[in-house]
């Protein structure tokens, strides 16, 4: 290999080593990401609490160590220096001047002049060190100033909650100097008071912040639960904007989308009512001529084309009246579904119907039954066998319909949801309704919030499936 080879392919190496770290940091970041996100609180409550409590905790939280870092650290030093400082000076005097028998002078000057209580002992060994506190400013500022300024054997004691410090330190002479200083004068001891005024102003800031994200949050809880009842097709009764502008006019925005939806439906309703009204009096008339005009061929196969457009017209009608008006109220659907059940072991098919969970749900009774009515009347027409199943949980009412018939072309399963749309005309034309049941029963389940769809079934046929929220 040569050189520039080498190279080439040493560079190489390291753009792939590098391409490879950087996709690798990318799905660490992503997991890291999504962990967090998991992590986080879902509600909206939740988490704007956090935002204003962890900048505040976060605030808190540096200016407490810097404060104790610095400021508190540093003044205790300088008290501590200038006790230590004090005590040096007392030692000088006693050493460089005569004294008293009982050193009553000095003792004194101590008292009076430094604010410390001393006493010379006669010579004897020092206490040995007590436990060390774990964590004491004191202790480590004192012991490091006697340590720089008297450069004598010493001993302190700082522990306890006494208003009082203890000091010893061996004499050139072997005698024992102690002092006792107040713990004032050395320790900045009552800086824990800026802590507490921090954390209880803090406690305060967050309390008026709970109590006002509540009331933010109340008037977005109303709008979603409105529009989740509109979604569902039930009354949506008191509903009126409240809280934030934004908010208000998401809700205003709402109330005035609500409006257009049900003036459509309205007028789609009344249309359709219209058509199919005036259709049926022309149809009415057919049926009067076709009676008066003599018995043929040609006359039976007019009069079953009318009958059949009767038919279609009495389904729209009845597709158009929908399911308007009902309201919703506490159905068993259990209830419901043995009912249908029935019906069709009556029309002839092998019917079976099982429920799991709360059976009560809040639907249109009559409406919902029909959507159930019409899926089940399918099955009997295409199958023998039909399984009714039902099961709900803390969101979904969940209804199959499984049959052991032809079933349906996968890609033929959205179109018979059409109105009008049959798929009958190699089967048995005459046997069929007006290829509205599907559109009917879609159209109610949507009305509810919820939906159809079409698979196959372990019976070896057509299986329906209606989802609705509970
Ligand atoms: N269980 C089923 N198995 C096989 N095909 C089905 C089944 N259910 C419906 N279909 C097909 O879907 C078409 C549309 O069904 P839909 O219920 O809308 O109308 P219809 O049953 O023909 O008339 P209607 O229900 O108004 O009396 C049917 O014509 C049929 O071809
Ligand atoms: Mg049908």
């Amino acid at each position: 290999m040569s050189t520039a080879e080498r190279a080439r392919s040493t560079h190489g190496g390291l753009r792939g080593l590098i391409s490879n770290l950087a996709i690798r940091l990318r799905v660490l970041a992503e997991t890291a990401g999504k962990r967090f996100n998991d992590l986080m609180p879902k509600g909206l409550y939740a988490r704007s609490l956090i935002i204003v409590i962890a900048p505040i905790v976060i605030l808190q939280s540096v200016v407490a160590y810097v404060f104790m870092e610095r400021h508190w650290q540093l003044v205790t030093h300088r008290l501590s220096a200038a006790v230590t400082q004090d005590i040096a000076a007392l030692i000088e005097v006693q050493r460089t001047y005569p004294q008293d028998r009982d050193y009553a002078t000095l003792r004194r000057l101590a008292r009076e002049r430094l604010s410390l209580l001393l006493e010379i002992l006669p010579p004897e060994p020092l206490p040995l060190p007590g436990p060390r506190p774990f964590f004491d400013v004191l202790d480590a500022a004192l012991s490091r100033e006697l340590a720089l300024q008297v450069g004598r054997p010493f001993w302190v004691d700082t522990v306890g909650n006494s208003a009082l410090i203890e000091i010893r330190i061996q004499l050139e002479d072997g005698k024992i100097m102690k002092v006792f200083a107040r713990r004032g004068m050395a320790y900045a001891s009552n800086s824990h008071i800026f802590l507490v005024w921090m954390v209880i102003a803090s406690l305060v800031l967050i309390g008026i912040a709970i109590l006002f994200l509540r009331n933010q949050i109340r008037p977005i809880q109303a709008l979603a639960s409105a529009a989740e009842d509109f979604g569902k097709g039930r009354d949506v009764a008191g509903f009126r904007p409240r809280g934030a502008s934004e908010v208000r006019q998401a809700a205003l925005a709402f109330i005035e989308m609500r409006r257009r939806i049900e003036r459509q439906i309205d007028q789609r309703t009344t249309m359709l009512a219209g058509v199919s009204h005036d259709l049926r009096t022309i149809l009415t008339r057919f049926k009067l001529e076709l009676a008066l005009l003599p018995e043929g061929p040609e006359t039976e196969a007019l009069r079953r084309d009318v009958d059949e457009m009767g038919r279609m017209v009495e389904g729209y009608l009845s597709f158009a009246r929908g399911d308007a008006g009902e309201a919703p109220a506490s159905t068993d659907i259990e209830a419901s579904l043995r009912e249908i059940g029935n019906d069709a072991e009556r029309s002839g098919a092998k019917t079976t119907v099982t429920f799991h969970g709360m059976s009560t749900v809040k639907v249109r009774p009559d409406a919902f039954r029909r959507c159930i009515s019409n899926l089940v009347v399918n099955a009997a027409r295409h199958g023998d066998t039909i399984a009714i199943s039902g099961h709900r949980d803390h969101r979904w009412l969940t209804v199959t319909v499984d049959d052991d018939g032809p079933g349906i072309r996968a890609d033929r399963r959205e179109d018979v949801f059409k109105p009008f749309m049959r798929l009958d005309d190699a089967r048995n034309v005459d046997d069929g309704g007006s290829g509205l049941g599907l559109a009917i029963a879609r159209d109610i389940a949507r009305s509810h919030g919820g939906e159809i769809t079409l698979g196959d079934s372990p019976l070896g046929g057509l299986r329906a499936n209606v989802r609705v929220p509970v």
